[in-house]
């Protein structure tokens, strides 16, 4: 099962997963992408209508999962970004961003956890993959919520490991650097936005930041690697018999990684974070 199959990561995921013959449940949100999916793959891939802030279209999504047996894995792959400098974020726009970055994920593992464990019980190795980041190593200005999801994934991750461990399933975590998918193009369009509606108090502090932000976000998007390099990494956690606990993705995932273990004057320096 992959979360966020209309775009991006998750998409290069079923493509890659229906390549090895595997039968894919994939989420979307919307007719046109349900449309799309099984027109490419028509009978591999059967979808499921979930978003991931109602969570009744999860447990429902769940129920259709566990009734029909089995499942061998779960992608939490489904995410959105809001950037927002934090001392002006909106306190219920910050905690949709958790609910869809950090609470989702965990209410989707919940919903399909019967259905791991069925295949467990039957000798299989069942997996959870969830898509964090470099970001959930390294935090910087305006994306503080997209961030603190990110960084939050990372415990819940290693919390989920260690208890279903003894069940036999296993739960890894993929952080890749930047991928070259629609994601970019919808935070650009949202700090533009950001930057039109920032309140003339706050201007004079973040707009700065927000225009560093928006000019980064075109250009990794035309910089990232392919959506199908992800996908490959996120399938061989899947697949391989004994996959590692994290998989970073990308030269600058190893890098971000590198910069993260430094002490921390000298790394906050490198970030410009140094108060
Ligand atoms: N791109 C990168 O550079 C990068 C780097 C590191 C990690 N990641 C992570 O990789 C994952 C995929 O990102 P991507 O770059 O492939 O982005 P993307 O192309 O924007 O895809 C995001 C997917 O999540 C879905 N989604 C968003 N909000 C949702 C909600 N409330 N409920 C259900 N589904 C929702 C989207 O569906 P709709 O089309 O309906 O909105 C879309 O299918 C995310 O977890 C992201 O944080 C990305």
């Amino acid at each position: 099962m992959v979360t966020g199959t209309s775009s991006g990561i998750g998409r290069a995921c079923v493509d890659e997963l229906v390549r090895t013959g595997a039968q894919v449940w994939a989420t979307v949100r919307t007719d046109a992408d349900e449309k799309a999916l099984l027109r490419d793959h028509p009978t591999a891939v059967r979808v499921l209508r979930m978003d991931l802030s109602d969570p009744d279209s999860v447990r429902a999504a769940g129920e259709r999962v566990v009734a029909d047996g089995p499942l061998d894995g779960l992608v939490n792959n489904a995410a959105a970004a809001l950037p927002a400098p934090l001392e002006h974020v909106p306190l219920d726009a910050f905690r949709r961003q958790l609910e869809v970055n950090l609470t989702g994920q965990l209410a989707v593992a919940q919903a399909v956890l019967p259905a791991l464990r069925q295949a467990a019980g039957k000798g299989r190795q069942p997996r959870i993959v969830q898509v964090g980041s470099i970001v959930g190593r390294i935090a910087g200005t305006v994306h503080g919520p997209y961030h603190a999801a990110k960084f939050g994934l990372v415990g819940l991750t290693d919390s989920l490991r260690a208890e279903l461990a003894p069940s036999g399933i296993r739960v890894v975590l993929i952080e890749p650097g930047a991928v070259a998918t629609a994601g970019w193009g919808t935070l650009a369009a949202a700090l533009a936005e950001l930057d039109e509606k920032l309140p003339a108090r706050a201007r004079d502090h973040y707009a700065e930041q927000i225009a560093a932000a928006r000019a980064s976000a075109v250009r990794t998007g035309r910089r990232g690697m392919p959506a199908s390099h992800a996908a490959r990494v996120i399938v061989k956690a899947l697949t391989t018999g004994n996959p590692r606990p994290r998989y970073l993705v990308g030269p600058d995932a190893y890098l971000g990684a590198f910069v993260a273990k430094l002490p921390h004057r000298l790394r906050y320096r490198l970030l410009a974070a140094k108060a």
